[in-house]
């Protein structure tokens, strides 16, 4: 399978849903303003306080920053996610503080604040390194990106070897891909490793995963191979809520400009 097909897949409405309610549900679970990601952005803001948060999603990190005076640029590609932001900015009367783009990153606009960041977005870009090289055109003071370390669609590889055998496992572009992609671009960035035990969000509910991985693997339309795989499913999330061990790597670095 090319790598690029799981993109449009992930990035279709259902899937953009099952990630909406794990946001939120992250939201409310833990602090926002407690995370390493928001109190770096935090502490390099300057005078101007500006920052631009990259797919900001349902507004997990947008909307405390806009709370504690932070003037946000929010890029955010789906219709499906900017529902939930724009709600909360409504129900927040941030309106003044936040302006929300929805595009792809990166976008047409000139675009300048002092600190910009992605949090788990890079992964679905299709040109990393321009991601990256307009995060540094935009940017005065710090780009901040976090990345998985552990491979997030690992959970496929069983899935994969029984209904495509001879075909390589769909991969995301982890922490390992990209440092060395950053190092070769010149950067040399400051890591911090963070680490949570919790069971899996992903395979929490087998029924709103059937049909991105239906998709994935082009068996919609196949009752027996549904079956199966929901039969799997099923086996997997006994696993899956296992607490099991998650990685982050918070990535920072000074824009060279
Ligand atoms: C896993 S969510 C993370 C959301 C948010 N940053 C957070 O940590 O709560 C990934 C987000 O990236 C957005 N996205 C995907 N590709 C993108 C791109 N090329 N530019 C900007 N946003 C993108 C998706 O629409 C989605 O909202």
């Amino acid at each position: 399978m090319e790598q690029n097909d799981w993109r449009s897949s992930v990035l279709n409405s259902s899937f953009m849903k099952i990630m909406a309610d794990n946001l939120n549900k992250s939201a409310s679970e833990t602090d926002p303003k407690t995370t390493p990601l928001y109190q770096a952005v935090i502490s390099h803001l300057d005078g101007d306080r500006t920052a631009i948060d990259i797919g900001a999603g349902v507004g997990r990190l947008a909307i405390p920053l806009a709370l504690a005076g932070v003037k946000i640029t929010a890029v955010e590609p789906s219709n499906e996610m900017r529902k939930h932001l724009v709600a909360s900015i409504e129900k927040e009367k941030l309106s003044s503080s936040i302006n929300v783009i929805p595009s792809l990153w990166p976008v047409q606009q000139d675009l300048h604040a002092e600190v910009s960041f992605a949090s788990f977005v890079i992964q679905f870009s299709r040109d990393p390194v321009e991601f990256v090289r307009a995060m540094e055109r935009s940017t005065s003071r710090r780009c901040i990106l976090s990345v998985h370390i552990d491979q997030p669609l690992g959970f496929l590889k069983d899935v994969w070897r029984v209904f495509r055998p001879s075909e390589a496992v769909p991969a995301m572009l982890t922490f390992s891909d990209l440092y060395p992609m950053l190092l070769k671009e010149g950067i040399i960035a400051d890591v911090t490793i963070i680490r949570e035990d919790r069971p899996s969000r992903t395979m929490a509910d087998p029924d709103k995963m059937i049909n991105l991985l239906a998709d994935l693997l082009a068996i919609k339309d196949n009752p027996g191979e549904m079956q199966r795989l929901k039969k799997m499913l099923i086996e997997k999330r006994d696993h899956g809520l296992q607490q099991h061990v998650m990685r982050t790597a918070i990535i920072s670095w000074e824009p060279q400009r």
